[in-house]
């Protein structure tokens, strides 16, 4: 997990391929499988104020972002404690109250994005306590911070973000594990994300193996002016980053949205030049999935799903299967095609694929 590019073509398919090791270098030490919990030796938080917190708020931008809104929902799902993202960028301007008993939790891969420290500095200054999730160490947010978690993924330096994604995530799945236990999650529940996070690197491996499979389903969609990119739930931040990543690492045009919104407004653009990428995980929704598909379909839009099985081909045109997890951790798998689709699209499209036009690794200025 250097910052060699040895001999990958670019350094984003050797960010995306080194996602099993980088997984488990974010798990490794932290799982304390005696008490069914993470340990996390950075909160720098004692258990009386970890239970005391009433909410949590997370920022970053970009990637980060996207990253910390799955972690909204795994910490709501966990630990039973409020929690919410949003762009650092925005919050750092609407003069935000700041409560003493929320958990500000500042996400950045580089630690140095300006908007992002802007945020955790206007925040301390009210007296909010931060923690970070950050991946390189000694940066001027890890530095800034109360404590935190880094990440360990190793330098990334395509300006994609691939696996500081879903390493932020793995570090969510922590903390809510960390908090859950220290609240009304069972010891059942704790074994069970445990097990589940070990599986990961080997399940993510199994899907890079299917790296063939995802470059023809890219070829396609490169031919396409946009995108839509449809998930529910934990599918929705999946969606979003997915949709991020095509659109700039290959310059085609794709949107996201939660898809019972389709039908607000965005349907209208479905047609046969607009394929769909959906996220139709085996979860309790899956019902209501198959029901977007179905509307999609009915419009004639060409439908690339992401599931845990094939589906028939009225409801996809093409299928990527992924392998199930817990549900909880599943979107971790959900995202891996995506970033695949969007590196094989730029590939074929043959755009600069480690530094997009317009774009810089980390935003150090206004
Ligand atoms: C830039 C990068 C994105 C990244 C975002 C946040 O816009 O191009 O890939 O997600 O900054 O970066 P950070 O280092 O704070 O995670």
């Amino acid at each position: 997990v250097g910052a060699e590019i040895g001999d990958n073509a670019h350094f984003l398919i050797k960010e995306i391929n080194e996602q099993p090791r980088t997984i488990a270098r974010a798990l490794s030490g932290r799982l304390d499988e005696r008490f069914d919990t993470a340990h996390l030796g950075g909160l720098n938080l004692t258990v009386r104020e970890a239970r005391e917190i009433k909410r949590v708020k997370i920022l970053g931008c970009g990637s980060a972002c996207y990253a910390g809104e799955l972690g909204a929902q795994l910490i709501e799902d966990l630990a039973r404690v409020p929690a919410s993202a949003e762009p650092a960028s925005e919050f750092r301007y609407r003069n935000p109250v700041v409560e003493p008993d929320t958990l500000y939790v500042a996400v950045s891969q580089s630690g140095e994005t300006i908007d992002t420290l802007a945020a955790v500095q206007e925040l301390q200054r009210k007296g909010g306590r931060v923690i970070g999730i950050v991946n390189v160490v000694g940066s001027t947010i890890a530095r800034q911070v109360d404590g935190g978690i880094y990440l360990h993924a190793g330098p990334e330096m395509s300006v994609a973000a691939t696996k500081s994604f879903t390493s932020t995530v793995v570090a969510f799945v922590l903390l809510a594990l960390h908090f859950g236990r220290m609240r009304d999650l069972s010891p059942s529940d704790g074994r069970r994300i445990i097990t589940g996070l070990q599986r990961l690197p080997d399940q993510v491996s199994e899907i890079l193996q299917n790296e063939a499979h995802i470059a023809e389903i890219a070829k396609e969609l490169a031919q396409a002016s946009s995108v839509m990119y449809v998930g529910r739930r934990r599918g929705w931040p999946v969606a979003r980053e997915g949709a991020q990543k095509l659109k700039e690492v290959s310059y085609v045009h794709a949107e996201a949205y939660p898809s019972a919104e389709l039908k607000h407004g965005p349907l209208a653009l479905i047609s046969p030049e607009m394929p769909t990428v959906a996220l139709v995980p085996d979860d309790e929704l899956l019902d209501k999935n198959t029901s977007t598909l179905s509307e999609i379909k009915a419009r004639k839009g060409p439908v690339i799903a992401v599931a845990h099985r094939e589906l028939p081909t009225e409801l996809a045109d093409r299928t990527i299967v992924v392998p199930r997890n817990e549900p909880e951790l599943d979107p971790i798998l959900l995202s891996i095609p995506l970033q695949l689709l969007a590196y094989h699209a730029a590939v074929a499209l043959d755009r600069d694929v480690d530094k997009p036009r317009n774009l810089a690794k980390s935003v150090t200025v206004e």
